[in-house]
């Protein structure tokens, strides 16, 4: 069998994480979660109170970053380490989801996150999920998917995971971070949110979650 790139793109909290990481597990391949890099890089940015016009302290703070992920064994999930300490619950809360649009839009984190994603996927058989992977990060990648999914609709499923984390979110407030992110992810000057010409597109609106995985699943089949 031929390994492959899959890339999948598209707005925020439409699934692309617990679907790529399911079709990763499907397909034996490796899964890389961009968001969560990004998702780091501010909340080292946070921590250490470094302003993001700074550009000075940015690129500074950027060579003292270190991202990796690692599995848990006991969650069955991959988790985000910063500089050794695991991240992985701090990263999703609602005060880091609501600067990292701003803090992924500078041009030096960009290019930092880029440039180690590639690194990571050098052996191929890998599903990355993200903004920019079909785009800019691998323009070549085989299978290329954008997601989309009603905003409300959205709201609620990520409601419901911060519930279960012990994060009482007002709906509301979900709705507008999202509008929020969509609005600055797909403006931005720097590898703006968009769907690359050749991704196939996939609105998960009212498809279950077992149906989109195995959408993804298939169309890697056949190219592989
Ligand atoms: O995927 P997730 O919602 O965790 O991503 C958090 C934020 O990180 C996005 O709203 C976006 O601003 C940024 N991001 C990005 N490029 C990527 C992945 C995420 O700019 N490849």
């Amino acid at each position: 069998n031929k390994k492959i790139v899959i890339a999948i793109d598209g707005f925020s909290g439409c699934g692309k994480s617990s679907t790529a990481k399911a079709v990763a597990a499907q397909l034996n391949y490796g899964y890389i979660d961009t968001g969560a890099m990004y998702r780091a890089v501010t909340l080292y940015f946070v921590e250490n109170h470094i302003s993001i016009t700074d550009s000075k302290h940015v690129n500074e703070a950027l060579r003292k970053i270190e991202i990796s992920f690692k599995y848990n064994d006991k969650k069955g999930r991959n988790e985000t380490y910063l500089n050794g300490l695991n991240v992985e619950d701090e990263i999703r809360k609602m005060y880091v989801s609501d600067q990292v649009s701003e803090v992924s839009a500078i041009v030096e984190v960009r290019n930092a996150m880029v440039s180690q994603q590639r690194k990571m996927a050098k052996s191929k058989g890998i599903v990355m999920d993200g903004r920019d992977i079909g785009t800019v990060v691998f323009p070549d990648a085989e299978l290329k998917v954008f997601m989309t999914t009603d905003v409300k609709v959205r709201a609620e499923r990520r409601q419901k995971e911060l519930l279960e984390q012990g994060e009482a979110a007002n709906l509301d407030e979900i709705i507008e971070n999202f509008k929020k992110r969509d609005h600055l992810d797909t403006t931005r000057k720097q590898s703006p949110l968009r769907k690359a010409d050749d991704a196939i597109a996939l609105d998960t609106t009212s498809l279950n979650f077992e149906d989109q995985v195995k959408r993804i699943v298939d169309l890697a089949f056949a190219k592989i």
